[in-house]
């Protein structure tokens, strides 16, 4: 895979304005948010098996979802880690997880919308604990960057598998993309 997760990272930040002010609150709320993670699991899994398209797959397997409890309390509270203070690991991790996502069949139309309920149950959260409007910015921001690197994976992913089964080039491949959308 050609893509740099850390190079992606530091794009991302940039481009959604996460900033060192936005890593410093989360650092200083990073209990809060370890606390909170084993609910805001619970809500985001009751969301994704209320649709019958998304629950196949969580139940896919009998111990999954079981699985993707503790991964998700992990990943949430990475958020307000940094882990390496969102240098390297931070960004391999989330390049990891895009992975696993692609793997699964799991697009846009899957993640998008769960994003979205990951940030309305931490505002519904925030606001229930008096918590700064700034940490609010802090975690959407840092949630786009996190969802950038499961969309990013699902195109670099079926662009890499398309030019290695028909030895297209890159250029050949945009160009066909472009004259394909143009006619739909
Ligand atoms: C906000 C969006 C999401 C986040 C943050 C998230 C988080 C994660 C994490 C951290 C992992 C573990 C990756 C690893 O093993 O390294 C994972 C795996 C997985 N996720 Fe998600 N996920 C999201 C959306 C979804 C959606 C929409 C589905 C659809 C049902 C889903 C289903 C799965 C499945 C099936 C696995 C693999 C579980 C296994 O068998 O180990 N995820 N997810």
């Amino acid at each position: 895979m050609t893509l740099n997760a850390y190079d992606f990272l530091q794009k991302m930040q940039d481009r959604i304005y996460f900033t060192e002010t936005d890593k410093s609150l989360l650092k200083f709320h990073a209990d809060w948010g370890k606390e909170i993670a084993p609910e805001v699991a619970e809500q985001f899994y009751a969301y994704l098996g209320s649709d019958p398209e998304m629950n196949a797959i969580l139940n896919h397997t009998p111990d999954r979802i079981h699985r993707l409890r503790e991964t998700f309390v992990q990943w949430f509270y990475e958020m307000f880690t940094g882990m390496d203070d969102w240098g390297n690991a931070y960004a391999e991790r989330r390049w990891r997880i895009g992975l696993v996502h692609v793997r699964i069949g799991i697009g846009p139309q899957h993640v998008v919308p769960a994003m979205a309920t990951v940030i309305r149950d931490i505002d519904k959260r925030l606001k229930a604990n008096d918590k700064p409007a700034e940490l609010q910015e802090a975690l959407s921001r840092i949630c786009m960057i996190d969802l950038a690197f499961i969309e990013q994976a699902y195109i670099e992913v079926s662009s890499a598998a398309v030019l290695q089964e028909t030895g297209w080039t890159e250029r050949l491949f945009k160009r066909l993309i472009a004259a394909g959308a143009s006619s739909v």
